[in-house]
């Protein structure tokens, strides 16, 4: 175990190039403990880097709440506000209740009868980038297939989903300079009005979608409604489509995966895994501890802000053979991408189902896709995500 001061985990500037891998799989190796002074989060917070730390602060029985929020840049004197009404950031019976609500909309059932939509706007997407121009995969396709998702589930008409993919690039990219139009706060208004129409919508008129079925329950206020459409839409579109760039990095970079997804020689939904291990697009998460609570030998007061590295437990070298290496057939893969525990991510049938289908679909369509220069990074904590990749799809 370790600690130190020196340096602040929150920078953003961390994480744009890939030694972040070498000093997180460094402290996950130590199992290190590590102490950040207030800065990018006032009041400061510890870090685990560990496969097994990191499921101990976020397992079923564990004594940490998210409910004062559950991301770097966490404030004791302004605990998140959407806290106890926002699922993610929910506990107990409000947890529950919308975890009940929500489930359904994004079961495997769900998820396997929106499969034939992911296939035609992979189909679609790959219609217009196998032209053998140079095409950004992080602009051009991880964006567009999961926000289509999305909005079929909040019940958005098509005509306004390419704003909504704008204004959450915008809202949660990090501080990005590709983004400096519209503040990440600006660009988070504007989707909670847009949210605001859509219920009055929905009020008048009610559907089968999301909106519809928050709204159907008496208990939930409107700010309630809200928030919780802001959940779906942020959880659904911000991580998945780095996912979804990723098996495309895959296929570029792995010898032979092309072939072997296309010929059947690999499990798709074990390729899926290691998509999800090997880009783990959700970069932390934080609990507050509720206790007492003793983690890796160390006394925590009650309210003590940890944050988890879910991509430094994912290439956590004590459980994972070579992690840097995508292993196509790693079994068992026991990542803890979607998160653990009670808020284990409930999108997490409706992500695999998507990059399936986008793996099989790219497989099919393309013989070769080449890197046209190395990718690069988002500058962002809450997301490991693609700044750009560029390459060039050779059609089959
Ligand atoms: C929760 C990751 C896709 C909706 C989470 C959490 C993680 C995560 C790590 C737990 C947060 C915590 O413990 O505080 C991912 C990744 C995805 C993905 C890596 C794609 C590769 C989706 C999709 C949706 C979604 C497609 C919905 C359409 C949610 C919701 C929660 C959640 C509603 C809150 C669950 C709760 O608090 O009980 N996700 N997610 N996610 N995710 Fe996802």
């Amino acid at each position: 175990m370790q600690t130190t001061t020196a340096v602040d985990l929150g920078n953003p500037d961390l994480y744009t190039t890939l030694d972040r891998h070498d000093r997180w799989r460094a402290y996950a190796a130590e199992d290190a403990m590590v102490w950040s002074e207030p800065g990018s989060s006032p009041s400061g917070f510890w870090s685990v880097f560990s496969h097994r730390a990191c499921a101990a602060v976020l397992g079923p029985s564990a004594p940490f709440t998210s409910e004062y929020g559950m991301m770097i840049g966490f404030d004791r004197e302004h605990p998140d506000n959407s806290g106890g009404q926002m699922m993610v950031v929910s506990e107990q019976d409000q947890h529950r209740k919308l975890r009940k609500l929500v489930g359904p909309l994004l079961s495997r059932a769900a998820a396997r009868k929106l499969s034939e939509r992911v296939r035609a706007e992979v189909s679609g997407v790959l219609d217009r980038v196998l032209d053998g121009e140079v095409c950004d995969v992080a602009a051009a396709i991880g964006p567009r297939i999961p926000a289509a998702v999305v909005c079929e589930i909040l019940g958005v008409p098509a005509e306004d989903q390419d704003m909504l993919i704008d204004l959450t690039n915008h809202a949660f990219g990090g501080e990005d300079e590709l983004f400096d139009g519209m503040t990440p706060r600006q660009a988070h208004t504007e989707i909670l009005v847009y949210f605001d129409e859509l219920i009055s919508a929905r009020r008048a008129s009610p559907g089968e979608d999301l909106v519809s079925t928050l709204l159907s329950d008496d208990e939930l206020s409107i700010d309630d409604v809200l928030l919780n459409c802001d959940n779906v839409l942020i959880g659904g579109n911000e991580t998945t489509r780095h996912a979804i760039t990723g098996a495309v990095h895959a296929f570029a970079t792995v010898p032979g995966l092309l072939a072997r997804v296309r010929d059947g020689d690999v499990d798709v939904d074990t390729v899926v895994d290691e998509v999800l291990r090997w880009t783990s697009p959700a970069m932390h998460v934080l609990r507050v501890t509720t206790g007492e609570v003793t983690l890796n030998g160390r006394d925590l007061e009650p309210g003590t802000p940890v944050v988890a590295w879910l991509p430094a437990a994912n290439r956590d070298p004590a459980v994972f053979e070579d992690p840097d290496t995508f292993r196509p057939g790693r079994k068992p893969n026991r990542h803890i991408a979607f998160g653990h525990g009670m808020h284990h991510c409930l999108g997490s049938a409706l992500a695999r189902i998507e990059l399936a289908v986008v793996l099989r679909e790219v497989a099919a369509r393309v013989s070769r896709v080449e890197l046209t220069k190395e990718p690069s990074w988002l500058r962002a904590v809450v997301v490991q995500g693609y700044r750009e990749l560029s390459v060039r799809f050779t059609g089959r």
